[in-house]
């Protein structure tokens, strides 16, 4: 193991003091420029599916502070900000596909102004008849946002009806909104020769330049995006934030004045895309001991009136319906439906989360069918009991799967917490309890192998000052702190003294989405690249400077020891600078080992698998559906951390967020798709003193990753999300509870009124 100064330790983000003070910048605390202007998007507010008759937009243009309005009518170029495959309007061209639609925005000169005007539009629509939810898509045989695609290993239908237990099911799996704190906002500045910097709140500059650019039709290099940092994006930024950049930067065109466009909470809820809801059908068979013999899983996925990215979101709830469990004959299938509805999106796990959730039901279920401990069942089917390889055929190699769920049920004191559960529920009629301990195994890596590469930029100035740029953005996550760690480990500084400057297309272009948790992979390692270049440089400088072997120079502690001479860091780059050294460097890294064949689906779409597990227990009150989360104890494999305590925050966070998910965040839609739940009134997130209130978090004591990824570290943004599903399943467990041998008709998310049903559904 390589030792480390700054690597490893635990350092406050690098934001977080001005995080708490206010201080810390958001684009709408950006000081305003001279001349700015505001727009507001104007939308389908009653039909979601129709021809626009007529749009009387007088009223809009008459009201006070009005500038103009822009219709579709008025892009220059392209009127799609699509992510891959197009069939995102802008603003809408003549017909409305969904409820919350863009049709018209309006500039004003106040946001109040912009917003008040854009209610006085009169649109009429040929109302037709919306695809609402999974079954009307499926009954009104319109065309899905993807092809049908499939994991085929054996003949699982055979070994199914051949099987001695089986079980057929058909449950369903609620969305969820991002809400992250700070919403949608951009913030246009015209620039000479008809170049526009955005100021986006993006997980993705590069695409927002390339929409922008397409959408005024002018050169991508003409287009700046920067992003200092976003208050939580959580998936929900990485395609859906470019409409907003692309509105602001169309005003900021139009008027030559800087333009701001902030949506409303509200408005933000209704008009951008969520989590993924399914309903999954499937049908399992399995030995009386519990091991699955065959699965076969349908999973009917919402995606909303466009494809925006629910190809490769489908396809990761494949990836992900094995969880860690081998199954021996399976077919693996997704449709990806077309609703009128808004266009769903990333959002953290990015389908694997729901493909999971199926897979810890089976064993539940399993579990109920064969009266076994579930925990038991589960050991049954890990992978390396009876085999090694998914069913997309990739070989599970680095699997630690048994070490971390063998730790958590002994530090979790499972057994003997489920014998007094046993002994609780037994005497107890109303209240129930129910314990459940699940893993966790995430592939890491974007599934579309191309976006797997990174660039950075790094200058050291002459007074050994350093500025750090990559390709990865930051939304609280921690990824800027952990990249100037990696660049001070390798300068010998601390990571204060590296600067730590916005993400923009003008210093590292090209770059991928900041997802799929791999920022810290891809962009550590690109950083390292640049830092250990200019390094290189020094270090031959040096070498022939003071006639020194170049292995007996280092650099530690903020100063550079040349042979028996120690001189500061800054000396050394001020000398180097008179010498004409060049001080500043690119980084590039592009992930290795990985390969997808998709229409064969084999290959090794991950360089490696993040694991973890939870162990959770809960009460419920079979009278009235309350839930209350006991005790949680975590266990979550990070490798080599490169910060212990930004990765237990991720752990934490990830874990409260699943939990929500699955437990009292609820999207209501009604029958003409408009979101019911629109404001935390109606939509309930988990608040502090939802976090369980006896939370034993710990991360798994490794060697490192296998792999050789940024100081063996592994990736953390997203995994411990499906933790979560602990609190779910041992839900689920409460309730069997009720009846032994029955199962219970449960959905997720969990909400008091779904387990009152369920309850009420054991005792019927
Ligand atoms: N943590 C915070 N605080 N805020 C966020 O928006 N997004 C998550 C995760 N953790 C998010 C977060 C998602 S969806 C991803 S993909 C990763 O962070 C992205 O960052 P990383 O690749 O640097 O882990
Ligand atoms: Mo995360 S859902 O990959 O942005």
């Amino acid at each position: 193991m390589i030792e480390t100064r700054t690597v490893g330790r635990t350092l406050a983000h690098d934001s977080a003091e001005l995080h708490v003070q206010g201080a810390a910048t958001y684009i709408d605390d950006m000081r305003e420029p001279e001349g700015l202007v505001h727009v507001y998007p104007g939308f389908a507010k009653d039909g979601a599916l129709g021809k626009i008759k007529a749009l009387d937009l007088s009223a809009v243009i008459a009201a006070p502070g009005v500038i103009r309005v822009l219709t579709a009518r008025d892009v220059p170029g392209l009127n799609d900000c699509a992510p891959v495959f197009g069939g995102d309007p802008i603003l809408a061209d003549g017909r409305i596909m969904f409820h919350g639609q863009v049709i018209f925005a309006v500039v004003a000169d106040t946001r109040e102004a912009a917003r008040r005007a854009a209610k006085l539009a009169k649109v009429e629509i040929a109302a037709e008849t919306p695809a609402v939810t999974v079954e009307d898509a499926l009954a009104a045989k319109t065309s899905d946002v993807g092809e049908p695609y499939q994991f085929l290993r054996r003949d699982p239908a055979r070994t199914i009806a051949a099987a001695k237990h089986s079980v057929s099911e058909s449950f369903r799996i609620g969305g969820q909104e991002h809400f992250y704190l700070e919403g949608q906002v951009s913030l246009a500045v015209p620039e000479e020769h008809g170049a526009v910097t955005v100021h986006c709140s993006t997980q993705h500059p590069s695409e927002v330049q390339h929409l922008v650019a397409h959408m005024l039709h002018i050169p991508a290099a003409l287009v700046t995006v920067e992003c200092r940092r976003m208050g939580g994006a959580f998936g929900g930024k990485e395609s859906q934030a470019a409409q907003w950049a692309c509105l602001s930067a169309l005003a900021a065109r139009l008027t030559g004045r800087p333009a701001k466009c902030r949506l409303d909470r509200d408005e933000d809820m209704m008009l951008t895309g969520k989590r993924h809801d399914f309903r999954v059908d499937y049908r399992a068979g399995f030995d009386a001991k519990g091991r699955v013999t065959a699965v076969d899983v349908d999973f009917l996925a919402r995606c909303g009136y466009s494809a925006d990215l629910s190809n490769a979101i489908c396809d990761r709830t494949m990836f992900h319906a094995d969880n860690a469990y081998f199954y021996p004959a399976a077919r693996i299938a997704t449709r990806r439906l077309r609703t009128n509805t808004v266009s769903n999106t990333a959002f953290r796990g990015f389908g694997g989360p729901q493909g999971m959730l199926f897979a810890e039901r089976l064993m539940e279920v399993i579990a109920i069918r064969t009266g076994q401990d579930p925990l038991d069942v589960r050991k049954a089917n890990l992978y390396g009991v009876k085999g090694d390889t998914t069913p997309y055929g990739m070989k599970v190699e680095d699997n630690i799967a048994p070490d971390i769920i063998a730790a958590l049920e002994k530090s979790s004191d499972y057994r003997a917490r489920r014998r007094a559960i046993v002994a609780f529920n037994a005497k107890s009629p109303v209240l129930k309890k129910g314990i459940s301990l699940t893993p966790v195994k995430f592939g890491i890596s974007f599934t579309l192998t191309h976006l797997n590469q990174a660039g950075a930029l790094v200058h050291v100035y002459t007074d050994g000052s350093v500025h750090l740029n990559h390709g990865g953005t930051e939304m609280g996550q921690g990824l800027y702190t952990k990249v100037a760690q990696v660049v001070a480990e390798e300068f010998g500084l601390a990571a204060a003294d590296v600067r730590i400057t916005a993400t923009t297309t003008g210093k590292v272009p090209n770059t991928s989405a900041t997802a799929a948790s791999s920022g810290a992979d891809l962009n550590g390692m690109a950083a390292k690249a640049a830092a250990s270049t200019i390094k290189n440089r020094l270090i031959d400088f040096a070498a022939k400077q003071w006639k020194v072997p170049k292995n007996r120079i280092r650099f530690e502690d903020g100063r550079v020891l040349i042979g028996n001479r120690s001189i500061p860091f800054g000396d050394l780059a001020r000398q180097a600078h008179i010498a004409r050294i060049s001080l500043s460097s690119t980084g590039y890294y592009a992930t290795p080992k990985i390969s997808w064949d998709r229409p064969k689906a084999k290959g090794r779409p991950f360089f490696y698998f993040a694991y973890g597990a939870a162990c959770s227990e809960v009460t419920i009150d079979t009278l009235t559906g309350e839930m209350k989360v006991g005790r949680v104890d975590i266990l979550h494999d990070v490798g080599r951390s490169l910060n212990p305590g930004l990765d237990t925050g991720q752990v934490e966070g990830g874990f409260v967020q699943g939990m929500g998910w699955l437990t009292t965040e609820e999207l209501v839609f009604d029958d003409q798709g408009r979101l019911r739940t629109h404001a935390p009134s109606t939509y309930k997130i988990p608040c502090a003193s939802d976090v369980p209130a006896d939370f034993r978090v710990k991360l798994f004591e490794s060697k490192g990753n296998k792999e050789d990824t940024i100081y063996r570290s592994k990736a953390v943004g997203e995994p411990p999300l499906m933790l979560g599903i602990s609190v779910w399943t041992a839900i689920f467990d409460a309730v069997a509870s009720l009846k032994p041998g029955v199962i219970p008709q449960l959905d997720a998310p969990a909400t008091p009124e779904a387990i009152l049903r369920a309850a009420k559904g054991m005792l019927a």
